[in-house]
Order: structure tokens, then sequence, then C-alpha cells
């Protein structure tokens, strides 16, 4: 048998069109670029990836969780920096038109080149901010603009304080927040690489400056220990440290996560020292003292910040990419593909489908049984359509890690098979034991 990965991302797209994972946003009118529907399968997948984020920072005592407004007072982007400075340099094209980010440009003779006709003939770069605009109130006037957030990392800097006193945290702690992020991409694309709506997982880990360096280190370390518990291959991950032309405004030191997608090596997350920079222009700004005093050795300063930030969409997307692999075998001079998605139990959508060989009672009605049984503890599919060997091919490609089949022998011996997705193998279990049995495996699964 031969194993192959994921050859590129169209299919992707298509698996996930197929089955239910993801949909071109709007379809039925034409769609809408770079915008993208979860279905049934990838909502579940997004739901299990946030979950998964949101237990690994708040489940430990020094990080709450809040759930801020997309909607800010206009000044917080003009403190942050986002009104003057994001923004990228945009380009056209004077013979095909397209329109790119000037460092997006290919070089032809040592002279940018538009990427998609090869010509030299292209604008001079404009800036442009990458922040949606829209409008509070009836009146769309100047005084009436408002954004959408670009990042959730200001609805966390904003409420330090609130957070701070009314949790009685002591530095060092951290905020976490998941929620929806805008940006006007210039050139968004990749499926859900890179979109215009999108999702974002931040937390700000406020520490004592002098300390922050140490700080940094340990969240790289905590970091990658994530991305190994959701099952992601370890070789298809690295850090990428910023150069000092690559830094952010904001940020005393930043490392990138990468993963190895179809597209190339490319930021997962990014992991930021910020510095005291945002807490600083908040206060300035706002005019609120956003000091901190620590009673151990009764200093006041304002607190550096280690920022960890990863896209929710681009997480899904690794995670699928990485999933994915198909299975070739040959047998009698024929070639039989077999598309699985390995997904760690954790994130998969569904754990254990349900597959009774005959939609007649009394072998539906102990099907139905069982998954009244096991479905509160498990997210499970039931499935009774079609040939047995076109159900297992079908939850080997959504990821399914389990599946059960109750057979006639089941009537008589009071025992169901479970078949695992990875190996194939098939088990002969108890009803009794099954709850405990399928718990056990989905708990105990390694990659
Ligand atoms: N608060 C810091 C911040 O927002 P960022 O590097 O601009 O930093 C963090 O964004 C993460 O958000 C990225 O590593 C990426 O995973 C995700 N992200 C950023 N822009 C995105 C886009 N247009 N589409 C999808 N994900 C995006």
């Amino acid at each position: 048998m031969e194993t192959l990965p994921l050859k590129d991302m169209q299919t992707l797209v298509s698996l996930s069109k197929r089955r239910g994972f993801v949909f071109q946003s709007s379809e039925i009118y034409g769609g809408l670029s770079s915008c993208w529907d979860y279905g049934p399968l990838g909502s579940q997948l997004k739901f299990n990836v946030k979950q998964a984020w949101w237990k690994a920072m708040t489940n430990r005592q020094d990080i709450v969780g809040i759930d801020a407004a997309i909607l800010m007072h206009p000044q917080v982007w003009v403190a942050s920096g986002h009104v003057d400075g994001f923004s990228d340099p945009l380009v056209d094209c004077k013979n095909c038109k397209n329109r790119f980010r000037e460092d997006h440009a290919d070089t032809k003779d040592g002279k940018p080149a538009c990427p998609q006709c090869g010509s030299s003939d292209i604008t001079e770069s404009r800036e442009f901010n990458l922040m949606f605009e829209t409008h509070m109130g009836p009146l769309k006037d100047d005084g009436s603009k408002v954004y959408l957030r670009p990042e959730t990392a200001q609805g966390i800097f904003v409420n330090f304080e609130n957070v701070q006193t009314s949790m009685r945290k002591k530095i060092p702690f951290g905020i976490a927040q998941i929620g929806k992020s805008f940006r006007n991409e210039i050139t968004p694309g990749n499926f859900i690489f890179r979109t215009r709506e999108f999702e974002q997982m931040e937390m700000q880990y406020f520490v004592k400056p002098g300390t922050d360096e140490d700080w940094f280190e340990s969240w790289k370390e905590t970091r990658w220990a994530f991305y190994k518990s959701l099952g992601l291959n370890e070789s298809k991950l690295r850090f990428h440290p910023h150069g000092p032309d690559e830094l952010a405004h904001y940020a005393k030191a930043a490392f990138d996560v990468q993963y190895q997608f179809p597209i190339g090596w490319q930021e997962l997350e990014g992991i930021h020292n910020r510095s005291d920079f945002d807490l600083s222009q908040h206060q300035k700004f706002s005019g609120k003292k956003l000091e901190y005093f620590d009673e151990t050795d009764k200093s006041k300063f304002i607190p550096y910040v280690i920022e960890t930030a990863v896209g929710c969409d681009r997480l899904c997307l690794a995670v699928l990419c990485d999933a994915y692999r198909e299975e070739v075998t040959e047998k009698d001079g024929k070639s039989d593909t077999r598309v699985v998605l390995g997904f760690h139990p954790s994130v998969a959508p569904i754990k254990v489908a349900l597959l009774p060989l005959s939609k007649k009672a009394p072998l539906q009605e102990m099907s139905q049984a069982i998954y009244a049984d096991i479905s509160d503890d498990m997210a499970c599919e039931y499935d009774e359509a079609g040939s047995i060997g076109k159900r297992y091919r079908r939850q080997d490609e959504i990821g399914t890690p389990l599946c059960v089949t109750i057979d006639f022998d089941s009537l008589d011996d009071d025992s169901v098979t479970v078949r695992h997705r990875d190996t194939m193998q098939q088990d002969r279990v108890s009803r009794d034991q099954l709850k405990t049995y399928l718990k056990d495996k989905l708990s105990s699964f390694s990659a």
C-alpha cells in the first residue's frame, strides 16, 4: 500500500464541499470572493478546535476569558496604530489590470513585476488601509464612523483594568478571547487561509517588565505542545523568528509558528513580545491610568504583554491538510484509493458512526437503542443507507475514528463490531462493554 499526502488545495476544497465541511459563501448567487461558510461537519470541526484552544488557555488558574464587542470606540484604533499604520502597499499592473500587494510582486530583470502576467509596467505603490469602515446610527458622516475590528487583541487591552480588578488577578496573568476579525485584504485566497472575515484566538499575558523574555520563551514551548496535542505532524511545524525588518511596530520580539501547507511554509500563529506598547498607548489616548501596583515589592508599572495569536480558520485548514491522506492499493491489476481524514479524536466532528446492516426492525431498534445510550457522551452519526463498504469509506473521508456495525449476529450474541479508521482492524465487543470500550479507544488515541 502506498500512502500519499494532500497534493494541492483544490483536492481539499472539493472534499470540503462534497462532505459538508466548507462551502463557498452565497454560492447560489455565484459566490462572494474569499468568503466561506462552514457546513455541518466544518462547523463542528471548528467548534472542536476552538474548544481545544479555550480549554488549553482557560483550564489554568492564571488565565481568564472574555468576549468583547466587534465594534469599538474609534479612538481605540488611533491609539493602537491601526488608523495610521495598518495598511499594505497596493500596486496595479498596467498591462493586465491585476491589483496586488507590492511585496507580493515577482522580480524580472531586477525590477518588480506582476505575478499574474510578468509585466514590469506597474503603478507607483499607494498605502491601502485594511480596516473595514462602517457607520453607527442613521447618519453616515465622519462623526459616526466606526471600524470592524481587525484584531481581537484591542478588546483585551481596553478591558485590562476591568478584568484585573473584577477578577482580583495578580500579575502574571492572561486574558483569552475567541472572536471574529475583519481585514480588507488586497490578495485574499488559498481557500480559508487568508480571508476578509475570519476568527482569531488570541491570548494576552500581562507580565512584569524584565520577566517578559522568560515568559516569551515559555509561551513558545506551551504553544508548540498545544499543536502536538491536536495531533499535528511535528515535521510540518517550525518556528520562524522575525528579523528586524519583519517586526510589527508594537513588537520587541516575535516568532511565527509556521505550518507546511500545500502552498508552502506559512504563518499559523504569531507569538509577540508587545512590551508595554498597547497599554501605554491606551493610557495616553484615554487618559485613564493603566498601571499595575505590585504589592510584593510596592512597585508600580505598566505591564508588558506576551501575545499568542492564531487564526481559527487557518488552524482548521492546517488540521484538515494534516489529516488528509490517500491510501492506494493494487489488487488484481486494479488500483483502489481510500481517502482518509486521520483527525485526532479531540477535533473529529463525528467520533463514532453507528451502522446497522439492515433498516428493518429489530436490528434498527437495537441500533437506535445503542445510539440513545452513547450519543450523550460522544458525537455520533447514525447511517443506515447504502452498502456497508460505501458507508465505511464515507466515514473515513470525514475522519470518524470508530465505526460500530450492528449485524444479524448482534441479535443473538448482544455484541457489535467496532472498526478502527486507521488500521481498519475490527473488534467484536459486547454491548454492555461498548461505551467504556469506545471512550477508552478515543481517549488513548495516538497519531
Ligand atoms: N493581535 C495580533 C495579530 O492579529 P496577526 O499576525 O496579524 O497578529 C494573528 O494575526 C493570526 O490571525 C495569524 O497568525 C493568522 O493565523 C490569523 N490571520 C490574520 N489575518 C488573517 C486573514 N486575513 N485570514 C485568516 N486568518 C488570518
